[in-house]
């Protein structure tokens, strides 16, 4: 490869890097379900930084995705909801914040494990770009403005060069 294509590909690497948030199939395999260990997935796949996305599979009306504060989350009450999902098949949730967010199922799972407990961590500085995560199979390009504003130049200076 020329040079100028080396140059072009890196800029475009460090700018999908810089963007990318991860998305995380909470379970993996077995997605929201009982009798599935949600401390050890996290343990497993964290770190999680703000910006990345949680998507919790479950049976339609055979479980829901309760947001509780930590005491919810150890007494596995779902009485003082933060939020509350139940629609459909599946729930994708940002963690927008620098906090712990827990979720447990109502539907009496939660006794056995179905509780998550994730911390999300503040976005390591973008200089040198951010690793991937561990479980980097599904990465999405983060919908913000300076990612916008940088895919949009990455593509801008590819098409002007080739
Ligand atoms: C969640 O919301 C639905 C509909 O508003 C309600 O029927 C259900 O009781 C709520 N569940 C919890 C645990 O708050
Ligand atoms: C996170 O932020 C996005 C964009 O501002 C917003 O649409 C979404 O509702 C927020 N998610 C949560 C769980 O607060
Ligand atoms: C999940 O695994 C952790 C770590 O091995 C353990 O401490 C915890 O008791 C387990 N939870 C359940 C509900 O079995």
């Amino acid at each position: 490869m020329a040079r100028r294509e080396v140059i072009v590909l890196l800029f475009l690497i460090y700018a999908v890097a810089l963007v990318s948030a991860n998305k995380f199939t909470v379970g993996d395999e077995h997605g929201w379900n009982p009798n599935v260990n949600y401390t050890i997935w996290a343990e497993k796949h964290k770190p999680f930084y703000v910006g990345d996305w949680l998507v919790f599979y479950y049976q339609s009306g055979q479980a829901d995705v309760i947001q509780v504060d930590e005491v919810g989350y150890n007494k596995c009450d779902a009485s003082n909801p933060i939020s509350n999902y139940s629609k459909g098949r599946s729930y994708a949730f940002q963690l927008n914040h620098t906090k712990n967010y827990y979720f447990i199922c109502s539907y009496g799972y939660c006794y056995g494990g179905m509780k998550l407990a994730i911390k999300a961590q503040a976005l390591p500085p973008p200089s040198p770009p951010p690793k991937a995560h561990k479980s980097d199979a599904f990465s999405i390009v983060r919908s913000s403005f300076v990612g916008s504003i940088a895919g949009a130049f990455g593509l801008v200076v590819a098409f002007w060069l080739f």
